[in-house]
């Protein structure tokens, strides 16, 4: 907060557009927060320069729009994809945009954690270092379904392959001594409790959208575990959360809330700034923080989805064993 009167109206607009939910995740709010006095700088101009920044779930929507951010910032860009052909249409697409730039195909389902490891050991073989890191993947699966090693997909594609991946590129993360992961989370989370019982959803009614949320829940849980775990090897974590966008996803997995509220989405610029702007800003954002329309802001809204610290370390260990690497940090 700030005693410049300017500034804490400023404030108080950002924190009610937050707390009314439509107002901050529509892109009436982040309109609206972008004219404030306290909206924060763009990051340098070529802040990316000489930089690798690598982005899942390239193919679509926030995690196309990021691509050109950062490669518009100066970045090398690695696009994660699942699908090569839907990839090198993207990929053409961004060099139409950015023809200075450097866009990379790879191939990888991020829900695999045979084929994220494979990646990664293809990728340790091409680059030697990698500065940012987008987990941008992201599924709401229609019914239960399970990834090639049996783990629930939205678990999967949103807890389980990320954490591998970060874990196999570590060293590559480690070059810079100053490396970014961003995790695209999701509102949805602040409706559920960590699944510490029943991480793999095989209790009750799946539901997607319950899924979904809670995966992205662990996400959010985990930041200070992992905060701790990586920043010895200079490597920070953030979650941003992009609001409400109009994404292919969006419109595939969410046709009603689509249709509903399609006047006030956001685009995909709107929907992914957040991403680059933790991948770049200076001075580099705090570790370990959950954050949208670039500011920090509450992991929970309602007291029951507080988890207790044993908790959270229940579901490290869980995640942990389940990629199969070392809990202890
Ligand atoms: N749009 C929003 O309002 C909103 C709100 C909150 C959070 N988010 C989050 O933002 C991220 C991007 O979502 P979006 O709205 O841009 O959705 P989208 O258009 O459906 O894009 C999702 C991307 O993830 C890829 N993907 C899914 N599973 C994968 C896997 N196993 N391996 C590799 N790639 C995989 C998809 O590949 P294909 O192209 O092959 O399908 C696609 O490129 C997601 O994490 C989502 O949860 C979005």
């Amino acid at each position: 907060m700030t005693a410049d009167p300017r500034g804490l109206g400023a404030w108080l607009v950002d924190a009610a557009l937050d707390r009314s939910v439509v107002g901050g995740y529509s892109k009436f709010g982040y309109a609206m927060r972008r004219r404030l006095s306290n909206w924060p700088d763009d990051p340098p101009a070529g802040a990316l320069v000489g930089r690798e920044a690598l982005v899942t779930g390239a193919s679509s929507g926030l995690g196309k729009q990021s691509c050109a951010d950062l490669a518009g910032l100066g970045a090398r860009v690695h696009l994660v994809v699942r699908n090569l052909q839907k990839g090198e249409v993207v990929r053409r697409e961004l060099l139409e945009q950015l023809p200075d730039s450097e866009f990379v195909l790879w191939r990888c389902d991020v829900s695999d954690l045979r084929d994220v490891e494979r990646f990664c050991q293809e990728y340790a073989a091409e680059s030697g270092r990698l500065d940012v890191l987008v987990h941008n993947a992201g599924v709401m699966p229609a019914q239960r379904t399970e990834s090639a090693q049996g783990h629930e997909l939205a678990m999967a594609t949103h807890v389980l392959g990320p954490l591998r991946l970060t874990e196999s590129l570590r060293p590559q993360l480690a070059v810079s001594g100053s490396s970014r992961v961003v995790l695209v989370t999701s509102g949805g989370m602040y409706a559920q409790q960590l699944p510490v019982t029943d991480p793999e959803y095989r209790r009750g009614g799946y539901h997607g959208a319950t899924a979904y949320a809670r995966s992205k829940r662990v996400q959010v849980a985990l930041l200070p575990v992992l905060t701790r775990r990586w920043s010895a090897d200079g490597i920070s974590v953030h979650a941003m959360h992009p609001g409400w966008a109009n994404t292919p996803g969006v419109a595939d997995s969410l046709p009603l809330f689509h249709r509903v509220t399609r006047p006030i989405l956001r685009d995909n610029s709107e929907g992914a700034d957040t991403t680059a702007w933790l991948a770049a800003a200076e001075p580099p954002p705090p570790s370990g923080m959950l954050w949208q329309d670039r500011r920090p802001r509450p992991e929970h809204v309602v007291p029951w989805t507080k988890e207790t610290e044993s908790a959270q370390q229940s579901m490290w260990q869980w995640c942990a064993l389940t990629v199969g690497i070392e809990s202890a940090n």
